[in-house]
């Protein structure tokens, strides 16, 4: 069935939102005060489902998508609106969640900013995974990526990828890392590290990245921000946030780069991750920019007791377990910064924290053009 509706709102994923009959339509890509034709394609018990026929009437704020692959692919939600759009959409979504004031931090590289990608490979076909239907959306080419990455994706979507799973491709200032997961033993490519299944074969073990004086290395598994800019906003907020004192944990630490961006404001820290090949690093890191109060440990975030003056936490997307959110309550921490890829998880973590409150909040465009939002916000320890 066929509607002409008013997008009255927008969503934090790229949906324009109207109404009928009072029930919620979710409308993918449309924007607000546009008038669309739309078709129902789903028709749950709370909300629908529509999808544009027709636009009548356009918002100037609507923009020709620079990528042929925008329907298919799914990785990108934003890319039928001007990036300051994408923007405020972001922020009124993020005033709605925590009913705080934020401060949004600016990055540049809207396109061609990812250092990383991994790609799956079907039946020889090199693409992404529609992260909806796990359809491949065969590619040679991505605008997030940084083009040295999208140089190497077209040369390999030339050759004999049979056997081949999954080919990860880093760009590290200017060497190309490949780690390819599959049935085989080799392949023949020019690049400046090759792995195969996470095994090494040639050039450099690890890549060196050189970011404000500091030197990261890294590992094929190893955790890295995929976005220069956008890292460096985060760590620098975290650091405004979180002063100094004598001492401070980094737990989900990585390759410990935010150890080491805090070092000269502490006399101790320790970075604690999971992660074997990221606690490799951030010790090979240590030594490579002579630092020497902090210690790296490889272990579970829950298992953490000791008392630490202030506490950054930066877990993956699904945010902090029970026991973590019990020993941060507890910890009796001045400054908890908390770090989130994941906005929702996020909220749920804050409001389960009764001994501190949020302060302070700021987020910034790791991932422009995704649904994708990166958050730095300060915890206060409260005085009852
Ligand atoms: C978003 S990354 C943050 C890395 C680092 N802060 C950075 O900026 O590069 C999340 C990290 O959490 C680690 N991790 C995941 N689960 C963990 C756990 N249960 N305990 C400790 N670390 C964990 C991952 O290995 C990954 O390095």
């Amino acid at each position: 069935m066929k509607y002409i509706v008013e997008i009255i709102d927008e969503d934090n994923i790229g949906n324009g939102i109207a109404k009928i009959d009072n029930k919620v339509i979710f409308i993918k890509n449309a924007l607000k005060n546009e008038k669309i034709e739309i078709e129902i394609i789903k028709n749950n018990k709370n909300y629908m489902v529509g999808k544009i026929i027709n636009i009548i009437e356009k918002s100037n704020k609507r923009v020709n998508p620079i990528c042929k692959y925008y329907e298919s692919c799914g990785g990108c939600n934003f890319l039928h609106t001007t990036f300051e759009n994408e923007i405020n959409i972001k922020t009124k979504y993020l005033e709605r969640l925590f009913n705080h004031e934020i401060e949004y931090m600016h990055v540049n590289n809207e396109l061609n900013y990812r250092n990383k990608v991994v790609l799956h490979v079907i039946k020889g076909k090199l693409g992404y995974f529609n992260d909806k239907t796990h359809e491949i959306c065969i590619i040679n080419h991505c605008n997030l990526l940084s083009p040295k990455i999208n140089l190497k994706i077209s040369e390999l979507s030339k050759m004999n990828l049979n056997n081949i799973n999954e080919i990860m491709i880093r760009e590290i200032d200017n060497n190309i890392m490949i780690n390819i997961l599959g049935n085989i033993d080799n392949f023949n490519i020019d690049c400046d590290s090759l792995y195969i299944n996470n095994k090494y074969i040639k050039g450099n073990e690890y890549l060196i990245d050189n970011i404000n004086n500091f030197k990261f290395s890294i590992y094929p598994e190893s955790f890295f921000q995929v976005n220069k800019e956008g890292m460096i906003n985060i760590y620098n907020k975290a650091k405004l946030y979180i002063n100094n004192g004598n001492s401070l944990l980094d737990l989900y630490c990585g390759t410990g780069t935010i150890s080491l961006w805090m070092n000269e404001c502490f006399k101790k820290i320790v970075g604690i991750d999971i992660n074997e090949s990221s606690i490799k690093n951030a010790n090979i890191n240590k030594k490579l920019n002579n630092i020497k109060n902090v210690e790296f440990i490889c272990d579970d975030a829950k298992n953490i007791k000791e008392r630490f003056d202030s506490i950054i936490v930066d877990p993956p997307r699904s945010g902090l377990s029970k026991k973590v959110i019990d020993y941060l309550d507890n910890s009796k921490s001045n400054k908890i910064v908390y770090i989130s890829c994941n906005p929702n998880t996020l909220k749920r973590d804050i409001d389960l924290l009764n001994n501190y409150k949020l302060t302070k909040l700021s987020f910034t465009s790791m991932f422009p053009r995704t649904k994708h939002i990166e958050c730095v916000c300060l915890l206060e320890l409260l005085t009852h």
